[in-house]
Protein backbone atom coordinates (compact mmCIF):
# COMPACT_ATOMS: atom_id res chain seq x y z
CA UNK A 1 0.00 0.00 0.00
CA UNK A 2 1.55 3.32 -0.66
CA UNK A 3 -1.02 5.44 -0.37
CA UNK A 4 -2.71 6.01 3.58
CA UNK A 5 -6.41 5.74 3.27
CA UNK A 6 -7.93 8.38 5.55
CA UNK A 7 -12.01 9.93 5.29
CA UNK A 8 -11.55 13.88 5.43
CA UNK A 9 -13.67 15.80 7.61
CA UNK A 10 -13.92 18.71 5.06
CA UNK A 11 -17.35 20.21 6.67
CA UNK A 12 -17.56 24.17 6.46
CA UNK A 13 -13.18 24.39 5.23
CA UNK A 14 -12.80 25.71 2.22
CA UNK A 15 -12.19 23.75 -1.49
CA UNK A 16 -11.01 25.44 -4.50
CA UNK A 17 -12.16 23.45 -7.73
CA UNK A 18 -10.56 25.03 -11.46
CA UNK A 19 -12.26 23.41 -14.45
CA UNK A 20 -15.42 23.84 -15.72
CA UNK A 21 -16.68 20.77 -17.40
CA UNK A 22 -17.76 17.15 -16.57
CA UNK A 23 -14.88 16.22 -13.86
CA UNK A 24 -14.86 19.43 -12.03
CA UNK A 25 -18.89 19.24 -11.74
CA UNK A 26 -18.27 15.71 -10.07
CA UNK A 27 -15.17 17.36 -7.55
CA UNK A 28 -17.46 19.99 -6.64
CA UNK A 29 -20.93 17.70 -6.17
CA UNK A 30 -18.95 15.10 -3.92
CA UNK A 31 -17.03 19.00 -1.92
CA UNK A 32 -20.73 19.73 -1.25
CA UNK A 33 -21.89 16.68 -0.38
CA UNK A 34 -19.33 16.22 2.39
CA UNK A 35 -20.52 19.75 3.35
CA UNK A 36 -17.39 21.78 1.89
CA UNK A 37 -17.21 25.78 1.42
CA UNK A 38 -16.58 25.75 -2.22
CA UNK A 39 -14.92 28.00 -4.77
CA UNK A 40 -14.81 27.12 -8.59
CA UNK A 41 -13.11 28.85 -11.29
CA UNK A 42 -13.87 28.48 -15.25
CA UNK A 43 -14.00 31.20 -17.62
CA UNK A 44 -16.98 29.17 -19.70
CA UNK A 45 -18.86 26.45 -17.34
CA UNK A 46 -20.31 23.89 -18.68
CA UNK A 47 -24.15 22.44 -18.50
CA UNK A 48 -23.38 19.77 -15.44
CA UNK A 49 -21.37 22.49 -13.14
CA UNK A 50 -23.91 25.74 -13.82
CA UNK A 51 -26.43 22.92 -13.12
CA UNK A 52 -25.21 23.24 -9.58
CA UNK A 53 -24.97 26.72 -8.80
CA UNK A 54 -27.42 28.40 -6.79
CA UNK A 55 -26.42 25.85 -3.75
CA UNK A 56 -25.89 27.92 -0.84
CA UNK A 57 -21.87 26.23 -0.58
CA UNK A 58 -20.76 27.33 -3.87
CA UNK A 59 -19.99 30.22 -5.54
CA UNK A 60 -18.08 30.38 -8.59
CA UNK A 61 -16.24 32.76 -10.59
CA UNK A 62 -15.74 33.69 -14.30
CA UNK A 63 -11.82 33.45 -14.15
CA UNK A 64 -8.86 31.38 -13.11
CA UNK A 65 -7.91 31.21 -9.96
CA UNK A 66 -5.52 33.53 -8.21
CA UNK A 67 -2.94 32.84 -5.79
CA UNK A 68 -4.92 34.75 -2.95
CA UNK A 69 -8.01 32.57 -3.62
CA UNK A 70 -6.36 29.79 -1.83
CA UNK A 71 -6.02 31.48 1.02
CA UNK A 72 -7.61 28.98 3.98
CA UNK A 73 -8.10 26.43 1.47
CA UNK A 74 -8.09 22.46 2.53
CA UNK A 75 -8.34 20.76 -0.41
CA UNK A 76 -7.65 22.12 -4.19
CA UNK A 77 -8.58 20.27 -7.31
CA UNK A 78 -7.32 20.86 -10.66
CA UNK A 79 -9.80 20.16 -13.65
CA UNK A 80 -9.09 22.12 -16.14
CA UNK A 81 -6.82 20.10 -18.03
CA UNK A 82 -4.71 23.26 -18.86
CA UNK A 83 -1.01 22.12 -18.03
CA UNK A 84 -0.29 25.67 -17.46
CA UNK A 85 -3.57 26.35 -14.96
CA UNK A 86 -2.37 23.01 -13.29
CA UNK A 87 0.68 24.13 -12.53
CA UNK A 88 -0.33 27.80 -11.15
CA UNK A 89 -3.04 26.08 -8.93
CA UNK A 90 -0.61 22.80 -7.58
CA UNK A 91 2.32 26.02 -6.97
CA UNK A 92 -0.23 28.01 -5.42
CA UNK A 93 -2.43 25.13 -3.34
CA UNK A 94 0.57 23.70 -1.61
CA UNK A 95 2.03 27.04 -0.88
CA UNK A 96 -1.33 27.99 1.40
CA UNK A 97 -0.60 24.38 2.97
CA UNK A 98 -3.68 22.74 1.02
CA UNK A 99 -4.00 19.37 -0.12
CA UNK A 100 -4.18 19.37 -4.35
CA UNK A 101 -5.48 16.80 -6.73
CA UNK A 102 -5.30 17.32 -10.36
CA UNK A 103 -6.75 14.80 -12.60
CA UNK A 104 -4.34 12.66 -14.66
CA UNK A 105 -1.33 14.77 -13.38
CA UNK A 106 0.23 12.33 -10.69
CA UNK A 107 3.18 14.81 -9.98
CA UNK A 108 0.48 17.34 -8.84
CA UNK A 109 -1.61 14.84 -6.68
CA UNK A 110 -1.01 14.62 -2.88
CA UNK A 111 -3.60 12.28 -2.71
CA UNK A 112 -6.16 10.39 -4.99
CA UNK A 113 -9.27 10.64 -5.59
CA UNK A 114 -11.06 7.02 -5.12
CA UNK A 115 -14.04 5.40 -6.88
CA UNK A 116 -16.66 5.30 -4.27
CA UNK A 117 -19.90 3.23 -3.49
CA UNK A 118 -22.00 4.44 -1.31
CA UNK A 119 -24.29 3.25 1.18
CA UNK A 120 -25.15 5.79 3.61
CA UNK A 121 -23.50 5.76 6.31
CA UNK A 122 -21.20 3.17 4.80
CA UNK A 123 -18.75 4.48 2.48
CA UNK A 124 -16.25 2.54 0.53
CA UNK A 125 -13.45 3.90 -1.64
CA UNK A 126 -11.92 2.18 -3.75
CA UNK A 127 -8.33 3.70 -5.25
CA UNK A 128 -5.60 1.48 -7.53
CA UNK A 129 -2.55 3.80 -6.28
CA UNK A 130 -3.31 6.38 -9.31
CA UNK A 131 -1.89 3.00 -11.52
CA UNK A 132 -5.65 2.42 -13.50
CA UNK A 133 -8.83 4.76 -12.39
CA UNK A 134 -10.76 2.40 -14.72
CA UNK A 135 -10.03 -0.82 -12.48
CA UNK A 136 -11.33 1.23 -10.02
CA UNK A 137 -14.57 1.75 -11.42
CA UNK A 138 -15.07 -1.42 -12.88
CA UNK A 139 -14.76 -2.98 -9.06
CA UNK A 140 -16.91 -0.23 -7.97
CA UNK A 141 -19.65 -1.61 -10.20
CA UNK A 142 -18.87 -5.48 -9.26
CA UNK A 143 -19.24 -3.93 -5.34
CA UNK A 144 -22.46 -2.75 -5.97
CA UNK A 145 -23.57 -6.07 -6.94
CA UNK A 146 -21.53 -8.71 -5.26
CA UNK A 147 -17.56 -8.68 -4.04
CA UNK A 148 -15.67 -11.21 -6.46
CA UNK A 149 -12.09 -12.28 -5.13
CA UNK A 150 -8.89 -11.47 -7.15
CA UNK A 151 -9.53 -8.17 -8.42
CA UNK A 152 -6.81 -6.68 -6.20
CA UNK A 153 -4.31 -9.03 -8.09
CA UNK A 154 -5.64 -7.74 -11.47
CA UNK A 155 -5.37 -4.08 -10.72
CA UNK A 156 -1.50 -4.80 -9.66
CA UNK A 157 -1.39 -6.95 -12.91
CA UNK A 158 -2.97 -4.36 -15.07
CA UNK A 159 -1.02 -1.38 -13.75
CA UNK A 160 2.13 -3.05 -15.21
CA UNK A 161 0.92 -2.02 -18.59
CA UNK A 162 -0.27 1.13 -17.99
CA UNK A 163 3.17 2.67 -19.73
CA UNK A 164 2.79 0.58 -22.81
CA UNK A 165 -0.82 1.21 -22.68
CA UNK A 166 -0.04 4.93 -22.88
CA UNK A 167 2.23 5.07 -25.41
CA UNK A 168 0.16 3.04 -27.95
CA UNK A 169 -3.12 5.01 -27.38
CA UNK A 170 -2.56 8.69 -27.39
CA UNK A 171 -6.38 9.80 -27.17
CA UNK A 172 -7.59 9.20 -23.21
CA UNK A 173 -11.34 8.05 -24.41
CA UNK A 174 -9.69 5.32 -26.58
CA UNK A 175 -7.14 4.21 -23.65
CA UNK A 176 -10.26 4.01 -21.03
CA UNK A 177 -12.08 1.62 -24.25
CA UNK A 178 -8.60 -0.25 -24.37
CA UNK A 179 -8.78 -0.83 -20.93
CA UNK A 180 -12.27 -1.78 -20.48
CA UNK A 181 -11.91 -4.47 -23.27
CA UNK A 182 -8.96 -6.09 -21.93
CA UNK A 183 -9.85 -5.80 -18.01
CA UNK A 184 -13.70 -6.46 -18.54
CA UNK A 185 -13.27 -9.21 -21.45
CA UNK A 186 -10.70 -11.82 -21.82
CA UNK A 187 -7.67 -10.97 -20.68
CA UNK A 188 -9.40 -9.58 -17.39
CA UNK A 189 -11.16 -13.24 -17.70
CA UNK A 190 -7.94 -15.35 -18.18
CA UNK A 191 -5.85 -13.65 -15.62
CA UNK A 192 -8.76 -14.32 -12.88
CA UNK A 193 -8.43 -17.63 -13.97
CA UNK A 194 -5.00 -17.80 -13.36
CA UNK A 195 -4.05 -18.02 -16.34
CA UNK A 196 -1.44 -14.51 -16.35
CA UNK A 197 0.68 -15.88 -19.63
CA UNK A 198 -2.16 -15.50 -21.91
CA UNK A 199 -3.57 -12.94 -20.87
CA UNK A 200 -0.49 -11.04 -21.36
CA UNK A 201 -0.95 -12.50 -24.54
CA UNK A 202 -4.48 -11.28 -25.15
CA UNK A 203 -3.31 -7.68 -24.05
CA UNK A 204 0.13 -7.82 -26.44
CA UNK A 205 -2.00 -8.57 -29.41
CA UNK A 206 -5.05 -5.88 -28.79
CA UNK A 207 -2.26 -3.41 -28.43
CA UNK A 208 -0.36 -4.31 -31.52
CA UNK A 209 -4.16 -3.82 -33.41
CA UNK A 210 -5.13 -0.76 -31.47
CA UNK A 211 -1.85 0.77 -33.38
CA UNK A 212 -3.45 0.56 -36.73
CA UNK A 213 -6.73 0.90 -35.39
CA UNK A 214 -9.59 3.15 -37.21
CA UNK A 215 -11.38 6.03 -35.00
CA UNK A 216 -13.27 5.41 -32.19
CA UNK A 217 -16.58 3.77 -33.36
CA UNK A 218 -19.73 5.28 -31.34
CA UNK A 219 -22.54 2.88 -29.76
CA UNK A 220 -26.18 3.24 -29.21
CA UNK A 221 -27.85 1.09 -26.19
CA UNK A 222 -31.12 1.76 -25.14
CA UNK A 223 -31.27 0.37 -21.43
CA UNK A 224 -34.57 -0.53 -19.23
CA UNK A 225 -34.08 1.02 -15.83
CA UNK A 226 -37.16 -1.06 -13.99
CA UNK A 227 -39.56 0.86 -12.15
CA UNK A 228 -37.30 2.48 -9.86
CA UNK A 229 -35.91 0.55 -7.30
CA UNK A 230 -32.47 0.21 -8.14
CA UNK A 231 -32.43 -3.31 -6.83
CA UNK A 232 -34.39 -4.26 -10.29
CA UNK A 233 -31.96 -3.08 -12.53
CA UNK A 234 -30.22 -5.99 -14.48
CA UNK A 235 -26.41 -7.11 -14.49
CA UNK A 236 -26.35 -5.79 -18.18
CA UNK A 237 -27.80 -2.62 -17.53
CA UNK A 238 -25.53 -1.79 -14.87
CA UNK A 239 -22.77 -3.18 -16.75
CA UNK A 240 -23.35 -0.65 -19.28
CA UNK A 241 -24.21 1.86 -17.48
CA UNK A 242 -20.57 1.55 -16.41
CA UNK A 243 -19.18 2.07 -19.67
CA UNK A 244 -20.80 4.78 -21.23
CA UNK A 245 -19.44 7.76 -21.95
CA UNK A 246 -22.76 9.93 -22.15
CA UNK A 247 -25.99 8.75 -20.19
CA UNK A 248 -29.50 10.59 -21.12
CA UNK A 249 -31.97 9.99 -18.92
CA UNK A 250 -35.53 11.52 -17.69
CA UNK A 251 -37.65 11.69 -15.12
CA UNK A 252 -38.72 8.25 -15.05
CA UNK A 253 -35.40 7.46 -13.95
CA UNK A 254 -35.82 6.63 -10.15
CA UNK A 255 -33.38 8.24 -7.33
CA UNK A 256 -30.30 6.24 -6.72
CA UNK A 257 -29.95 4.44 -10.68
CA UNK A 258 -28.40 7.57 -12.33
CA UNK A 259 -25.82 7.11 -9.54
CA UNK A 260 -24.68 3.77 -9.97
CA UNK A 261 -23.68 5.36 -13.33
CA UNK A 262 -19.66 5.83 -14.51
CA UNK A 263 -19.04 8.81 -12.38
CA UNK A 264 -17.14 10.79 -15.09
CA UNK A 265 -19.63 9.93 -17.94
CA UNK A 266 -21.67 12.81 -18.88
CA UNK A 267 -25.55 12.58 -17.72
CA UNK A 268 -27.95 14.71 -20.22
CA UNK A 269 -31.55 15.31 -18.60
CA UNK A 270 -33.33 15.33 -21.86
CA UNK A 271 -36.36 15.54 -19.67
CA UNK A 272 -35.65 18.78 -18.68
CA UNK A 273 -32.85 20.67 -20.80
CA UNK A 274 -30.86 23.87 -19.98
CA UNK A 275 -33.25 26.07 -21.24
CA UNK A 276 -36.31 23.75 -18.62
CA UNK A 277 -37.87 22.63 -20.99
CA UNK A 278 -38.40 18.78 -21.84
CA UNK A 279 -36.97 17.46 -25.53
CA UNK A 280 -39.21 16.40 -28.08
CA UNK A 281 -38.65 12.61 -29.39
CA UNK A 282 -37.20 13.80 -32.44
CA UNK A 283 -34.54 15.83 -30.87
CA UNK A 284 -33.37 13.03 -28.50
CA UNK A 285 -33.31 10.78 -31.10
CA UNK A 286 -31.15 13.41 -33.21
CA UNK A 287 -28.90 14.06 -30.08
CA UNK A 288 -28.47 10.37 -29.72
CA UNK A 289 -26.85 9.65 -33.28
CA UNK A 290 -24.81 12.82 -33.28
CA UNK A 291 -23.36 12.02 -29.99
CA UNK A 292 -22.97 8.27 -31.21
CA UNK A 293 -21.58 9.61 -34.24
CA UNK A 294 -19.28 11.75 -32.48
CA UNK A 295 -17.29 8.50 -31.16
CA UNK A 296 -19.01 7.80 -28.13
CA UNK A 297 -20.90 5.04 -26.23
CA UNK A 298 -23.84 6.80 -25.56
CA UNK A 299 -26.48 5.40 -23.17
CA UNK A 300 -30.41 6.17 -23.25
CA UNK A 301 -31.66 5.22 -19.90
CA UNK A 302 -35.22 4.03 -19.87
CA UNK A 303 -38.04 3.77 -16.98
CA UNK A 304 -39.28 0.48 -17.06
CA UNK A 305 -38.89 -1.26 -20.36
CA UNK A 306 -37.91 0.28 -23.52
CA UNK A 307 -40.00 -1.27 -26.15
CA UNK A 308 -43.20 -1.05 -23.65
CA UNK A 309 -44.73 2.35 -23.90
CA UNK A 310 -40.96 3.75 -23.90
CA UNK A 311 -40.45 4.45 -27.62
CA UNK A 312 -37.97 2.69 -28.17
CA UNK A 313 -38.32 1.27 -31.58
CA UNK A 314 -39.24 4.68 -32.68
CA UNK A 315 -35.43 5.23 -31.25
CA UNK A 316 -33.89 2.07 -32.63
CA UNK A 317 -35.21 2.23 -36.28
CA UNK A 318 -33.62 5.71 -36.45
CA UNK A 319 -30.66 5.52 -35.06
CA UNK A 320 -29.67 1.79 -37.29
CA UNK A 321 -30.67 3.83 -40.14
CA UNK A 322 -28.04 6.14 -39.22
CA UNK A 323 -25.71 2.94 -39.20
CA UNK A 324 -25.39 3.03 -35.82
CA UNK A 325 -24.46 -0.19 -33.17
CA UNK A 326 -27.29 -0.45 -30.85
CA UNK A 327 -28.31 -3.06 -28.04
CA UNK A 328 -31.21 -3.16 -26.45
CA UNK A 329 -31.48 -4.05 -22.70
CA UNK A 330 -34.63 -4.94 -21.70
CA UNK A 331 -36.19 -3.91 -17.91
CA UNK A 332 -38.82 -4.68 -15.44
CA UNK A 333 -41.98 -3.11 -16.78
CA UNK A 334 -43.83 -1.10 -14.94
CA UNK A 335 -46.64 -4.11 -15.19
CA UNK A 336 -44.47 -6.47 -13.95
CA UNK A 337 -42.43 -4.47 -11.20
CA UNK A 338 -46.03 -2.55 -9.22
CA UNK A 339 -47.76 -5.56 -9.50
CA UNK A 340 -45.21 -7.30 -7.21
CA UNK A 341 -44.27 -4.63 -5.08
CA UNK A 342 -47.65 -3.61 -4.29
CA UNK A 343 -49.08 -7.69 -4.23
CA UNK A 344 -51.32 -7.81 -6.85
CA UNK A 345 -50.10 -10.56 -9.56
CA UNK A 346 -51.41 -9.83 -12.85
CA UNK A 347 -52.58 -13.97 -13.72
CA UNK A 348 -53.83 -16.26 -11.02
CA UNK A 349 -55.87 -19.13 -11.82
CA UNK A 350 -58.48 -18.40 -10.28
CA UNK A 351 -59.12 -14.75 -11.13
CA UNK A 352 -57.18 -13.93 -14.73
CA UNK A 353 -56.17 -16.10 -17.39
CA UNK A 354 -54.90 -13.34 -19.60
CA UNK A 355 -53.44 -9.73 -19.45
CA UNK A 356 -53.80 -6.96 -21.44
CA UNK A 357 -51.57 -4.02 -20.93
CA UNK A 358 -52.82 -0.77 -22.43
CA UNK A 359 -51.79 3.06 -22.65
CA UNK A 360 -54.40 6.04 -21.79
CA UNK A 361 -52.23 8.38 -24.17
CA UNK A 362 -52.17 7.99 -28.13
CA UNK A 363 -50.37 10.34 -29.91
CA UNK A 364 -53.60 12.22 -30.68
CA UNK A 365 -54.08 12.42 -26.44
CA UNK A 366 -56.06 10.35 -24.64
CA UNK A 367 -57.63 7.13 -25.78
CA UNK A 368 -61.17 5.67 -25.46
CA UNK A 369 -60.92 2.17 -25.36
CA UNK A 370 -63.22 -0.44 -25.86
CA UNK A 371 -62.93 -1.14 -21.91
CA UNK A 372 -65.93 -3.65 -21.99
CA UNK A 373 -63.33 -6.19 -23.86
CA UNK A 374 -60.73 -5.35 -22.28
CA UNK A 375 -61.56 -5.44 -18.35
CA UNK A 376 -63.60 -8.54 -19.32
CA UNK A 377 -64.18 -11.28 -17.02
CA UNK A 378 -60.88 -13.73 -16.64
CA UNK A 379 -58.41 -10.34 -18.06
CA UNK A 380 -56.20 -8.19 -15.55
CA UNK A 381 -56.22 -4.81 -17.64
CA UNK A 382 -52.80 -2.51 -17.13
CA UNK A 383 -53.34 1.00 -17.96
CA UNK A 384 -50.28 3.09 -18.49
CA UNK A 385 -50.08 6.89 -18.08
CA UNK A 386 -54.07 7.17 -16.98
CA UNK A 387 -53.46 9.06 -13.27
CA UNK A 388 -54.80 12.43 -14.98
CA UNK A 389 -57.55 10.77 -16.93
CA UNK A 390 -58.23 7.99 -14.67
CA UNK A 391 -62.27 9.57 -13.84
CA UNK A 392 -62.69 10.23 -17.53
CA UNK A 393 -61.32 6.40 -18.27
CA UNK A 394 -63.94 5.17 -15.35
CA UNK A 395 -66.62 7.26 -16.62
CA UNK A 396 -66.12 5.79 -20.08
CA UNK A 397 -65.86 2.47 -19.05
CA UNK A 398 -69.09 2.60 -16.60
CA UNK A 399 -71.03 3.84 -19.59
CA UNK A 400 -69.34 0.85 -21.54
CA UNK A 401 -71.62 -1.44 -19.28
CA UNK A 402 -68.28 -2.53 -17.15
CA UNK A 403 -69.28 -3.58 -13.81
CA UNK A 404 -69.51 -0.57 -11.07
CA UNK A 405 -68.04 -2.99 -8.21
CA UNK A 406 -65.00 -4.48 -10.63
CA UNK A 407 -61.73 -4.29 -8.02
CA UNK A 408 -59.47 -1.39 -9.70
CA UNK A 409 -56.12 -0.43 -8.11
CA UNK A 410 -53.67 2.69 -8.40
CA UNK A 411 -49.99 2.43 -7.65
CA UNK A 412 -48.37 5.46 -7.63
CA UNK A 413 -43.90 5.50 -7.56
CA UNK A 414 -43.85 1.54 -7.48
CA UNK A 415 -41.42 -0.14 -6.28
CA UNK A 416 -39.21 3.39 -4.59
CA UNK A 417 -39.86 4.07 -1.02
CA UNK A 418 -42.78 6.27 -1.32
CA UNK A 419 -44.78 4.09 -2.52
CA UNK A 420 -48.52 4.25 -2.59
CA UNK A 421 -51.19 1.73 -3.26
CA UNK A 422 -55.14 2.88 -3.45
CA UNK A 423 -57.70 0.03 -3.81
CA UNK A 424 -61.29 0.48 -4.79
CA UNK A 425 -63.65 -0.42 -7.14
CA UNK A 426 -64.33 0.98 -10.65
CA UNK A 427 -67.01 3.54 -9.24
CA UNK A 428 -65.08 4.34 -6.30
CA UNK A 429 -61.65 4.66 -7.43
CA UNK A 430 -61.50 8.24 -8.69
CA UNK A 431 -62.61 9.44 -5.49
CA UNK A 432 -60.20 7.48 -3.01
CA UNK A 433 -57.06 8.30 -5.65
CA UNK A 434 -57.96 11.58 -5.37
CA UNK A 435 -58.15 11.74 -1.75
CA UNK A 436 -54.86 10.46 -1.77
CA UNK A 437 -53.08 13.12 -3.59
CA UNK A 438 -51.04 11.09 -5.69
CA UNK A 439 -47.64 12.62 -7.76
CA UNK A 440 -46.97 9.66 -10.40
CA UNK A 441 -45.64 8.00 -12.17
CA UNK A 442 -49.01 5.69 -11.31
CA UNK A 443 -49.91 2.55 -12.71
CA UNK A 444 -54.04 1.39 -12.80
CA UNK A 445 -54.60 -2.11 -12.69
CA UNK A 446 -58.04 -3.70 -12.94
CA UNK A 447 -59.43 -7.27 -12.32
CA UNK A 448 -60.42 -9.32 -9.60
CA UNK A 449 -56.75 -10.13 -8.92
CA UNK A 450 -56.28 -6.92 -6.97
CA UNK A 451 -58.56 -9.08 -4.53
CA UNK A 452 -54.71 -10.96 -3.90
CA UNK A 453 -53.32 -7.90 -2.36
CA UNK A 454 -54.94 -8.69 0.90
CA UNK A 455 -54.45 -11.74 0.93
CA UNK A 456 -50.81 -11.06 0.52
CA UNK A 457 -49.55 -9.08 3.08
CA UNK A 458 -46.86 -7.58 0.64
CA UNK A 459 -46.49 -4.27 2.58
CA UNK A 460 -45.85 -5.92 5.37
CA UNK A 461 -42.80 -8.18 4.38
CA UNK A 462 -41.43 -4.64 2.72
CA UNK A 463 -41.81 -2.81 6.32
CA UNK A 464 -39.84 -6.08 7.89
CA UNK A 465 -37.29 -5.75 5.65
CA UNK A 466 -37.03 -2.19 5.45
CA UNK A 467 -36.69 -2.41 9.48
CA UNK A 468 -34.42 -5.31 9.73
CA UNK A 469 -31.94 -2.94 7.27
CA UNK A 470 -32.19 -5.74 4.16
CA UNK A 471 -33.44 -2.99 1.62
CA UNK A 472 -30.33 -2.93 -0.31
CA UNK A 473 -31.70 0.44 -1.33
CA UNK A 474 -30.38 2.33 1.97
CA UNK A 475 -27.98 4.78 1.60
CA UNK A 476 -28.40 5.36 -2.41
C1 LIG B 1 -44.01 6.54 -20.88
S1 LIG B 1 -44.61 5.21 -19.94
C2 LIG B 1 -43.17 4.26 -19.82
C3 LIG B 1 -43.39 2.84 -19.46
C4 LIG B 1 -42.11 2.07 -19.30
N1 LIG B 1 -41.41 1.95 -20.55
C5 LIG B 1 -42.33 0.68 -18.69
O1 LIG B 1 -42.06 -0.31 -19.35
O2 LIG B 1 -42.72 0.64 -17.54
C6 LIG B 1 -44.77 5.93 -18.36
C7 LIG B 1 -45.84 5.28 -17.52
O3 LIG B 1 -45.34 4.06 -16.95
C8 LIG B 1 -45.93 3.87 -15.69
N2 LIG B 1 -44.85 3.81 -14.68
C9 LIG B 1 -43.53 3.85 -14.90
N3 LIG B 1 -42.85 3.72 -13.75
C10 LIG B 1 -43.78 3.60 -12.77
C11 LIG B 1 -43.72 3.44 -11.36
N4 LIG B 1 -42.54 3.37 -10.71
N5 LIG B 1 -44.87 3.35 -10.68
C12 LIG B 1 -46.05 3.41 -11.31
N6 LIG B 1 -46.17 3.57 -12.64
C13 LIG B 1 -45.06 3.65 -13.37
C14 LIG B 1 -46.86 5.03 -15.45
O4 LIG B 1 -48.14 4.66 -15.90
C15 LIG B 1 -46.25 6.09 -16.34
O5 LIG B 1 -47.19 7.08 -16.68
Amino acid sequence: MDHLPVFLDISGRLVVVDGGQTVAARRVERALSAGAIVASFDPKPGGELTALFGHKNLTHQARVPESSDFEGCAVAYGASEDAVRDKLLANAARQAGALCNVADVPEYCDFITPSVVERDPITIAISTGGAAPVIARNLRARIEAMLPEGYGRLAAYAAGFRDRIAAAIPDGRGRRRFWEDMIEGQAGDLFLAGFEDDATAQISAGLEAAGNAAPLTGEAWLVGAGPGDPDLLTFKALRLMQHADIVLYDRLIGPGILELSRRDAERINVGKSAGSHAMGQDEITALIIKLAKDGNRVLRLKGGDPFIFGRGGEELEEVAVAGIPVQVVPGITAAAGCGACAGIPLTHRDHAQSVAFVTAHGAGGVLDHDWTKLARPGQTLVVYMGLGSLGAIATSALAQGVRANLPVAVIDNGSRLNQTVVTATLETIEGEAGAADLGGPALIIMGDVVTMRDKLNVDGIREQQVSLGLDAREGL
